[in-house]
């Protein structure tokens, strides 16, 4: 796909453009969503709420948009229960560090609200958009996704994990079949991008991404309740829930509220998006990667160092423009750390060598520990979260 300006593209963009801008303005997405930015004080809101600190990933502006993140922390306050909600395209055997992003946060999440997780595997989506892969592929990735996901700790006894394929039906499809009835072609070409050459399956598709968001999509988790959903995403994903939200107000359903990432980027530069179909290998660190693995890719990453070391000591680095940097937005938690790496890098005291080799000891721990704890899943286990009854909820 060639790449496209997203700013100056006045409709809303759709998920696969979004992958390919040239640059990613995250301000002018926050307007053409119709999303709002996570100011402090809604941090502060969130701590009162749920007597837990703000993510680092919310305080560094990664997690930096939402929709009615302020209202569901009033139903919250209010002792509603909610819900949390999101979902993986399984395409490849292993997932990315970029994927840890929505997983790791939705673990979060699930802490710091005591809810119920549902983890939407859309098999079936990658199977209409792409080629090369067969349906029961498609289906077996889904499987070695969920224990990528399930490695990022979430409880057994309240997440539901589903294979779209093997699920829909039931009141799942009452509501996709609502949606379908009250969704024309017109608006889904409007917002995804599709025309009457895609396959059916794809231009269909948002309905049954969309309708997990809703409670009253669950009977055998939810029952008869109404519970509000939470849905943690990078923001290419956005869209889906616009969508949904005007869904909401047609059926007088309980209005999801939506909260957004930036996008991990991808090793060989900043405005590149981590994932897992590029064509350049050695811009995507998988979980499965070893140490060696790392160390090289990471070697080869983007850098805002300068060309000398003379110049460097003189200038400093473009932080801005560093991948390796940027990644320690993410990983570092330690803020005081941090802190004095941003000082040091760019005023030159540091190198981009330091930089780089701080980065491939924490992400070389991270992947470490994820394969230990993936290593424990096994049949039982992964049993368990694809278990619909969910007894013990
Ligand atoms: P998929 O499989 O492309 O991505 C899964 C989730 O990971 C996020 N993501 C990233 N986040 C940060 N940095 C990156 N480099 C990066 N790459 C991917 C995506 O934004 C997404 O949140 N159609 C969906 C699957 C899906 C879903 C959902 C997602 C089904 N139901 C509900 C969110 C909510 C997809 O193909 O995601």
């Amino acid at each position: 796909m060639s790449q496209i300006d997203c700013d100056t593209k006045d409709e809303v963009i759709n998920p696969q453009e979004l992958t390919s801008c040239k640059v990613v303005d995250y301000m002018k997405l926050v307007d053409k969503f119709g999303c709002h930015i996570i100011d402090n004080t809604l941090l502060e809101k969130f701590e009162k709420v749920t007597g837990k600190k703000a993510h680092v990933w919310l305080k560094r502006n990664i997690y930096f948009s939402h929709q009615d993140l302020d209202t569901l922390l009033d139903l919250v306050a209010d002792g509603k229960e909610i819900f949390i909600y999101t979902g993986r395209g399984p395409s490849s055997n292993s997932m990315h560090i970029g994927h840890l992003v929505p997983f790791m946060f939705a673990k979060y999440l699930q802490d710091a609200f005591n809810a119920i997780v549902i983890i939407q595997m859309s098999d079936d989506e990658k199977y209409y958009a792409r080629d090369s892969v067969s349906l029961d592929e498609c289906n077996k990735l889904a499987y070695e996704n969920a224990k990528d996901i399930i490695a990022c700790g979430f409880n057994p006894l309240k997440t539901f994990i589903f294979s779209n394929l093997e699920t829909v039906g039931g009141s799942l499809f009452r509501n996709i079949v609502h949606l379908m009835k009250t969704t024309t072609g017109n608006q889904i070409k409007g917002a995804y991008g599709l025309n009457l050459s895609n396959p059916i399956g794809q231009i269909t598709w948002p309905m049954f991404q969309i309708a997990p968001a809703f409670s009253s999509s669950f009977e055998n988790i939810f029952h008869k309740k109404n519970v509000t959903a939470l849905i943690p995403m990078g923001i290419d994903q956005a869209v889906y829930f616009r969508t949904a939200r005007d869904f909401a107000d047609k059926m007088k359903y309980p209005k999801p509220a939506t909260i957004h990432s930036k996008f991990l980027p991808g090793l060989e530069g900043i405005n590149t998006k981590m994932s897992s179909t590029s064509t350049n290998a050695n811009s995507v660190i998988f979980l499965s990667d070893n140490a060696v693995t790392i160390k090289k890719k990471i070697g080869l990453s983007f850098s805002g160092g300068k060309n000398t070391l003379i110049e460097h000591r003189l200038l400093g680095a473009d932080l801005s423009v560093d991948v390796a940097y940027q990644y320690l937005t993410y990983f570092l938690e330690d803020d005081d750390k941090f802190q004095q790496i941003t000082t040091d890098y760019s005023s030159g005291i540091m190198t981009s060598g330091q930089i780089k080799q701080i980065l491939v000891d924490l992400l070389v721990e991270l992947v470490n520990t994820h394969k230990k704890n993936r290593d424990l899943i096994d049949a039982i286990v992964l049993r368990q979260f694809f278990d619909m009854t969910k007894n013990d909820l």
